[in-house]
């Protein structure tokens, strides 16, 4: 493991190994303390997010789909397109394929168990990928992301939502507070993980946002690259093409 890699539960097991077991643990949770810690904004977020794909999608790829709200909200955008949804964490894919029967969309959206740097679909499959506050888990960021190019169809849409860091005064401190403070304190009681949301704020320190990250999809091979943050700058949704 890295040295300086941020992970979950800083013990010797991989990155990808502990971000899995947090998410098994914390996935009955995961969708109320969602809503709760941010206000409900993140359905918001999602919807933007989605609202970025444009023209019609009939095979989309959501990458570390967890409980696949995003997935819910690409085919409400998109009625008639079909979603594969892949997440390491079997728990959080339980949580999602309830959902998906209760909503009756089993026709519209599969959940698969599987690791975004090691996919298990053809080359050139997706007319569109997309990714909500999944990529910042990855065990190794550059992996994952070349795996999602390879299997976007040539001239096809990635759609990343991500936290980034707000940088307008005096936003940014009043929000750091929160996020460093009050957030994990919340997370550690209902979610019953100490760690998580605590992870949750460390991992967002360390990772790359606005030019920084779409420098490194430019780096992959992403074509007209773009970004636009959301909220003053508490996540920026990341655009690209194949
Ligand atoms: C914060 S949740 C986001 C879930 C969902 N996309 C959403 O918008 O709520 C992050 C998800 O990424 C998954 N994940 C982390 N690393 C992954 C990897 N290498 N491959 C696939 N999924 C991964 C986790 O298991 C978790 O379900």
């Amino acid at each position: 493991m890295s040295e300086h890699q941020v992970t979950p539960y800083n013990n010797e097991e991989s990155k990808k190994g502990q971000v899995t077991t947090m998410f098994d643990k914390i996935a009955p949770y995961y969708d109320f303390l969602n809503r709760l810690l941010s206000a409900g904004i993140d359905t918001i977020w999602r919807k933007k997010a989605i609202a970025k794909i444009d023209g019609e999608v009939s095979e989309v790829l959501d990458i570390a789909t967890g409980t696949a709200d995003l997935a819910f909200e690409i085919i409400k955008q998109h009625p008639k397109s079909i979603v594969t949804g892949v997440d390491v964490s079997n728990e959080m894919l339980e949580v999602g394929r309830k959902k998906i029967k209760k909503r009756d969309k089993t026709d519209s959206i599969t959940l698969d168990l599987g690791d975004s740097e090691n996919l298990q679909y053809d080359t050139d499959r997706f007319d569109a990928i997309t990714a909500a506050f999944g990529v910042r888990n990855f065990g190794n960021l550059e992996k994952g992301l070349t795996e999602m190019h390879r299997v976007l169809k040539p001239g096809g849409q990635l759609v990343i939502l991500e936290f980034s860091r707000p940088r307008i005064f005096p936003f940014k401190q009043l929000y750091n507070t929160y996020f460093k403070y009050v957030l994990p304190v919340i997370g550690r009681l209902t979610s019953k993980d100490p760690r998580a949301y605590q992870y949750l704020y460390e991992s967002v320190q360390k990772f790359p946002d606005f030019e920084n990250f779409d420098n490194i999809l430019k780096k992959i091979g992403f074509k007209n690259t773009s970004w636009d943050s959301l909220s003053l700058g508490i996540c920026t949704i990341y655009t690209g093409r194949k």
